[in-house]
């Protein structure tokens, strides 16, 4: 937990912000895996981590912006949690840790709610996305739960993407925290990636890594020989000589900031004739969008440099032709890069992606694309000092894909569809870094694992 100030700080900034009313931030409770007592492994709501920092479940917090008082409703644990999990501090021994004063068991917060719906107060809430959460909702605001994404405080979704968005010189610590940590899955992933390996061996070594190191992985791990399925999460493969193993994976602190790192690694640790062009074209696209980093610039703007970065080494290879500009202008490098090139990360991996993308990645001047391609950019907006985002472009040969452009003619101007049908047992390759918006320009977190052909080949052969 962050010091106690930091939260009271946090939470007088979002009362301000938000003017009048209450603001209901719901913590989550546990989930049940297989059956009622067998849960997932507990993970708190981020925003209540964010305000209340208190890592339990069956917490609510509420902050009053019209007298300034933060409430936490929550029960103290009876005999029979004491005899299965513990003591545990009260409800009044937690909420001083973050400087909240005034608690109540958690059955008074059906009455507090009511009251101030009774006298008309508005209560600012955010969209659920859990059922526990939903059913929550429901029964406390006389809401019903579809009708609960629509009535989530606008207001309130702002106010928190604003101060969420940029981090403290404590959370970046964190986050450089969890990157240290992915560091040592990814470097171990890279001397396990000889011929013969089970990919699951590896998944599974990444993950005990992850967990050796404070907390969770911050999303399933994406690990894979077919690399051209841009989330693959099937590791039943057994490694061979020539192919590439792409491997997307972070981990959570105890905090619970987050780290996402993508690296693509040669099995047996020699990157072949046909992709090594590809690898640097990818690393290209990846460095020369780091450095376009800095306050000002939109990421839509460094998303379509990587782009054209990434299309005109394609040219090169021959993959692609014509003019790399108006390529890029009409999409064409998309069916070798059909994602966009990164996202907010803090508290979440894809950080408030439950708040809504449309606020958190894009704004009144940057509107999403429908594009296919640049529609699923999900960070557009102009970045600002504090941002901490991910550049992770891709080059990707998906035999679907290609067949069906192909079949259709798309962009056949742009793309040379005779040799790309050679490339459909390529697979994929893909590296991302987490970058901090500084205020003059950008500083690339965590310790570097390596990415250049000679450092990555070098990871290999150390295994
Ligand atoms: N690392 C997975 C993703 O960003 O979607
Ligand atoms: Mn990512």
């Amino acid at each position: 937990m962050f010091k106690a100030e930091l939260y009271r700080k946090r939470r007088a900034q979002l009362r301000k912000d938000i003017g009048s009313g209450l603001i209901l931030l719901l913590g989550n409770v546990e989930a049940s895996f297989n059956y009622p007592a067998n849960t997932y492994h507990f993970r708190q709501d981020s925003s209540f981590l964010y305000f209340f920092g208190l890592d339990l479940p069956g917490l609510a917090g509420v902050l009053d912006a019209d007298t300034g008082e933060d409430w936490i409703f929550g029960n103290d644990v009876d005999m029979d949690d004491i005899i299965w999990m513990g003591v545990l501090p009260t409800i009044k021994e937690l909420a001083q840790k973050v400087d909240v004063t005034k608690t109540a068991p958690y059955a008074s917060l059906d009455g507090a709610l009511a009251d101030a719906l009774a006298k008309n107060r508005v209560v600012h809430f955010l969209p659920p996305y859990r059922g526990e959460t939903s059913l929550e909702l429901e029964r406390l605001l006389k809401i019903p739960a579809s009708g609960l994404k629509s009535a989530a405080s606008l207001p309130l979704i702002k106010a928190i993407v604003k101060q969420r968005s940029v981090k403290d010189q404590y959370e970046i610590a964190e986050i450089e925290k969890a990157i240290d940590a992915a560091y040592l899955m990814h470097t171990t992933a890279m001397k396990m990636a000889q011929p013969g390996t089970w990919e699951q061996k590896i998944a599974g070594t990444i993950e005990g890594i992850a967990l050796a190191n404070g907390g969770p992985v911050s999303f399933p791990i994406i690990l894979s020989m077919n690399g051209q399925t841009l989330h693959n999460h099937d590791h039943s493969q057994i490694l061979e000589k020539g192919r590439l193993m792409v491997v997307d994976a972070g981990c959570e602190t105890g905090l619970h900031y987050a780290s996402d790192l993508t690296r693509t690694t040669p099995v047996g640790g020699t990157f072949t004739d046909r992709q090594k062009p590809v690898y640097e074209a990818v690393l290209a696209a990846n460095m020369k969008a780091i450095e376009a980093i800095r306050p000002g610039v939109t990421y839509r703007e460094v998303h379509l440099l990587s782009a054209r970065v990434l299309a005109s080494a394609l040219k090169e290879i021959g993959l692609m032709k014509g003019d790399i500009d108006a390529a890029v202008e009409a999409g064409a490098h998309a069916l070798f890069f059909p994602h966009g090139l990164g996202h907010m990360m803090g508290l979440d991996v894809h950080d408030m992606e439950n708040l809504g993308q449309i606020y958190v990645g894009y704004d009144d001047e940057t509107r999403p694309s429908k594009q296919f391609g640049l529609a699923s950019l999900r960070m557009g907006r102009r970045l600002e000092p504090g941002f901490v985002i991910t550049v992770e472009p891709g080059c990707y040969f998906i035999p679907a894909l290609i067949d069906q452009w192909k079949a259709e003619g798309l962009h056949r101007d742009f793309i040379n569809y005779d040799e790309v049908v050679k490339y459909k047992d390529f697979g994929g390759i893909r590296i991302e870094d987490d970058v901090l918006v500084t205020d003059t320009g950008y500083r690339v977190l965590g310790r570097p694992v390596p990415k250049t052909v000679k450092d990555v080949e070098e990871m290999v052969r150390k295994g």
